[in-house]
């Protein structure tokens, strides 16, 4: 099967993309796995200042998947610009990355973006509008938010001719318009799901077992969440979609691809296997040899199939 698709001004050599927040910007992973097979990956979502994150222990596993809290620690603007980005640039050829961009304003946000358009390496920006990790500012992520939505994307879009994905929380009961409002604030894609808010007790103490206290849930068992978000959305606009959620293998990409998405993001698989992401698409190509799919772009979501 063809992996390639054309989408957000450029070409992704295949459709599977490491998920913000699970591959560092890149350089971390060179010496496990070789960067360019992949179709791209999302840095990790960086913010005006740099950030220590929340207390250890900042991950923990469970059945079906994980927990984190990891608060988004990462290095600020100014240190991604002056460092990250410009290995990226000189190291990264076929892989297409996005820069992942949170804030506690809309306004930082909007910096983040002026800071950071000029910058090469990159493709477009993911805008994280869903992270449940963030102790500082507290109360529900901006996702959860019309207004919210509108302001950060809206005024991301006036700064930047850059691709623009917005990234959406699994536990929107609006979901459809939130994605419409994303839509119309000038998003050129949606990125489904964040991690889901969750809480894991401790088996004798029943105290946290995460610093923080609450986290995201991340994994299998989020795969079919991440599913029926895609297919929300995608009855609500036609913007591109981006599945993320529990892909741990190519059946899991290839049911975001039947719920609608255009390319896939895999996550919580690269801890148990940083290869992970590259299995996939190779199993991917095997699976559409096998099936006789001979493009990935023909994986037509299920409701439109005869
Ligand atoms: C340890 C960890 C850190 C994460 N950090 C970020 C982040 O910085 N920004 C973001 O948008 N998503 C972050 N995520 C969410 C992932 O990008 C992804 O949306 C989610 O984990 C679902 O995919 P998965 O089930 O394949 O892991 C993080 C997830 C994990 C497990």
């Amino acid at each position: 099967m063809r992996l390639d698709i054309e989408l957000f001004g450029t070409v992704f050599q295949n459709p599977v993309v490491l998920a913000a927040g699970t591959c560092g910007f890149g350089r971390e992973l060179v010496d496990v796995l070789d960067l360019d097979a992949l179709g791209g990956f999302v840095t990790k979502s960086v913010t005006l200042e740099a950030r220590k994150g929340n207390p250890a222990p900042r991950v923990a596993e469970f059945r079906a998947g994980m927990v984190n809290s990891v608060g988004l620690a990462n290095p600020g603007m100014e240190e991604t610009r002056r460092d990250r980005l410009p290995w990226i640039r000189d190291n990264v050829r076929r892989a297409r990355v996005f820069v992942s961009i949170a804030g506690h304003h809309v306004e930082e946000y909007h910096r983040l973006v002026e800071g950071l358009d000029a910058a090469d390496g990159f493709v477009g920006f993911e805008v994280n509008l869903s992270c449940p990790n963030d102790l500082r500012r507290g109360g529900p992520p901006f996702a959860l938010d019309p207004e919210a939505v509108r302001a950060i994307v809206s005024g991301c879009r006036a700064r930047t001719e850059r691709p623009l994905l917005a990234k959406l929380a699994p536990n929107d009961p609006s979901l459809a318009t939130t994605a419409r409002i994303a839509e119309e604030a000038g998003a050129d894609g949606l990125t489904l799901v964040n991690t889901l808010p969750a809480l894991l007790l401790g088996d004798l103490d029943g105290d946290p077992v995460l610093g923080a206290g609450p986290g995201g849930m991340s994994g299998p068992a989020l795969l079919p969440v991440g599913v029926l978000a895609v297919h929300a959305a995608r009855g609500a606009t036609s913007l591109p979609l981006v599945g993320a959620g529990g892909v741990l293998a190519a059946a899991d990409a290839v049911s975001y691809a039947r719920a609608g998405a255009s390319l896939v993001q895999v996550g919580t698989a690269s801890f148990a296997d940083p290869r992970a992401g590259i299995a996939i698409a190779e199993e991917l190509r095997r699976w559409g040899r096998r099936q006789g799919v001979t493009r990935w772009t023909d994986l037509v979501p299920f409701e439109r199939r005869t």
